[in-house]
C-alpha cells in the first residue's frame, strides 16, 4: 500500500501499486472511466479502460459515487497533463464501501458547512487547516521540550475564576456548583515550585457573549509558567516562540499554505524583531490610525487591527493600567497603576497572547483580592504559594486556535479548529 504522495514524488514510475482513500471526483466515458482518488496526503488521478480490467469491477468503478472508499492498484504514467504529473492505470479496483450521495456540493453557504462540519472537514481547505494547526501544536511543544520545561495539567472543573466572572460557564456538580476553567494559569503557577518551567495545552472555556472573528466559548489555551523570570525576559520567550512556530509552519506547510492562499510575506515578517510599545503608546497608535479609543479603555477587535494596521509584525503592549487587568498581575514597583503585563497583538487577528509578571508578594496579592472583592476562601491555595518559598515568576497564554487563524490567514476563528463551539453552536 503506497502514499498517494509518495506516487507522485515519482519514485514508482513505471510500476505497479496499490493505493487506497476515497473518491474526489468522477468522469467517465463510454468504455473509460476516470476517477480521482484522494488519501490524507495528496490526490491522484487514475484512469480505468473496461477492456484493460474485469468488466464487473469496471462497472463498480463506473457507478462508484464521490467519498466512496476504495483500493486501486494500477501502473504509475508519469503525464505532464495529469494534475500532479502523473497518473495510475487502473488494473484492479476493490469498493470497500459505496458512498450515499455526497451532500456537499459547490457553492453551500457557511451555515450549512457547519451544520455538517463532520463531513466538510475532508475538503482541501480544512485538511490543509487541520495540518497546519497539527504543526503549530507539534512546534510548540517541541520548543518548550528542548528548552527544559516539562508538560503538566490542571484541572478543567474549578472553584474560582481567573479572568472574572462575567465569561464563566457555570456546571452542576452534585449538590453544587462549579466552573469550567477560563485558564490553568493558577494552577501551573503551583507547578512551578517543583518544575520550574512548565507549560499546557488544554481547552479553555469562555461564556463570550460577543459574536466576533475571533472568540470561541471553548477554545484551545496553551499556557506557560516560568520561576525566575520578570515580565521583559516573558516577552523574549513569547517572541522567540512565536518565530519558532512560523518557521516551522514555512518548512512543514508551504502547500498547505498556499491550497489556503496565504500571503507568506506576512508570516515571513515575524524574523524582524516585534515592537514593544507602553499601553500609553498604543493608544496614541490606535488613535492616529483612526480608533476612536481614550487612554484608560480596554483594547477590542477594532483597535487593535488599527494598531498593526501598517505591520505585518506581532507588536508587544506592555504596562497596562491595573483596573484593566486580572487580579493576578503584578503592579510595577515604580509606578503602582501599572501591572508588568503585556499582550502580543498579531496583525488582522489582534490579541494572541497576554501574559506578564505574577504578584509573588503575600501582603500585595492580599490587597488584590481584597481590592477586586473576591472571594478569599476560594484562593487560599493560591495565597499558600506566596507563603512557602515564593519567587518571582512569569507567565502567559496563547490562544492556539488564533495562532493558527493568523499564520494560516483565515478569516473567522471557527475555521481554525475542526469542532467549533459559540455561542449557538455546539453540534456536531
Ligand atoms: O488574555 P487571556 O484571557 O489571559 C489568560 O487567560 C491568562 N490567564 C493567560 C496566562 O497568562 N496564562 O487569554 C489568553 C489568550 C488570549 O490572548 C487569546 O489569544 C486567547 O487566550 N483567548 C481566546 N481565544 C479564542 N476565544 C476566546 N474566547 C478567547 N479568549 C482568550
Ligand atoms: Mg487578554
Amino acid at each position: 500500500m503506497e502514499q498517494v504522495s509518495r506516487v507522485l514524488e515519482g519514485t514508482f514510475d513505471g510500476e505497479e501499486v496499490t493505493i487506497r482513500g476515497w473518491v474526489f471526483r468522477t468522469r467517465s466515458s463510454g468504455s473509460l472511466a476516470f476517477v480521482t482518488v484522494r488519501d490524507s496526503s495528496g490526490v491522484i488521478q487514475t484512469v480505468a479502460s473496461k477492456k484493460e480490467m474485469d468488466p464487473e469491477e469496471f462497472d463498480a468503478l463506473k457507478k462508484v459515487l464521490v467519498e466512496s472508499s476504495l483500493e486501486v492498484t494500477g501502473r504509475v504514467n508519469p503525464d505532464e497533463r495529469a494534475p500532479g504529473g502523473r497518473e495510475l492505470h487502473v488494473s484492479s479496483v476493490r469498493v470497500v464501501h459505496s458512498a450515499e450521495t455526497f451532500p456537499i456540493t459547490k457553492d453551500k453557504s457557511e451555515e450549512y458547512l457547519l451544520d455538517v462540519r463532520h463531513l466538510w472537514l475532508r475538503s482541501r481547505e480544512m485538511t490543509s487547516t487541520l495540518k497546519l494547526r497539527s504543526t503549530v501544536i507539534g512546534a510548540l511543544r517541541q520548543y518548550y521540550l528542548d528548552n527544559g520545561y516539562y508538560e503538566s495539567q490542571g484541572p478543567m472543573l474549578v472553584s474560582g475564576q481567573v479572568e472574572g466572572g462575567s465569561t464563566l460557564f457555570e456546571v452542576p456538580y452534585y449538590e453544587r456548583k462549579v466552573f469550567l476553567t477560563q485558564s490553568s494559569q493558577l494552577y501551573l503557577e503551583a507547578l512551578i515550585y517543583s518544575l520550574e518551567r512548565v507549560f499546557t495545552l488544554a481547552p479553555s472555556f469562555r461564556a463570550e457573549k460577543s459574536r466576533t472573528r475571533r472568540h470561541l466559548t471553548e477554545y484551545w489555551h496553551f499556557e506557560i509558567e516560568t520561576a525566575w523570570v520578570g515580565n521583559d525576559g516573558m516577552m523574549d520567550i513569547e517572541e522567540e516562540t512565536i518565530r519558532y512556530v512560523a518557521r516551522k509552519c514555512l518548512e512543514e506547510r508551504r502547500d498547505e499554505l498556499e491550497v489556503m492562499g496565504r500571503d507568506l510575506d506576512a508570516i515571513r515578517a515575524v524574523d524582524e524583531p516585534f515592537p514593544r510599545m507602553r499601553y500609553d503608546e498604543a493608544v496614541e497608535t490606535m488613535q492616529a490610525n483612526g480608533a476612536s479609543v481614550e487612554w484608560g479603555d480596554d483594547f477590542g477587535y477594532e483597535e487593535e487591527k488599527a494598531l498593526t494596521r501598517d505591520t505585518l509584525v506581532p507588536i508587544f503592549i506592555h504596562h497596562f493600567p491595573k483596573d484593566l487587568k486580572a487580579f493576578y498581575h503584578r503592579p510595577d514597583p515604580e509606578e503602582g497603576d501599572r501591572v508588568l503585563n503585556h499582550d502580543l497583538i498579531a496583525p488582522v487577528v489582534g490579541e494572541i497572547i497576554g501574559g506578564g509578571e505574577r504578584i509573588w508578594e503575600l501582603p500585595v496579592l492580599l490587597q488584590r483580592i481584597e481590592d477586586e472583592g473576591l472571594d478569599m476562601e476560594a484562593y487560599q491555595w493560591y495565597i499558600d504559594l506566596r507563603r512557602f518559598g515564593s519567587v518571582p515568576h512569569s507567565g502567559y497564554g496563547m490562544g492556539v486556535d488564533r495562532v493558527v487563524q493568523w499564520i494560516g490567514g483565515i478569516s473567522h476563528i471557527k475555521w481554525a479548529l475542526p469542532f467549533p463551539r459559540d455561542m449557538r453552536r455546539i453540534y456536531p
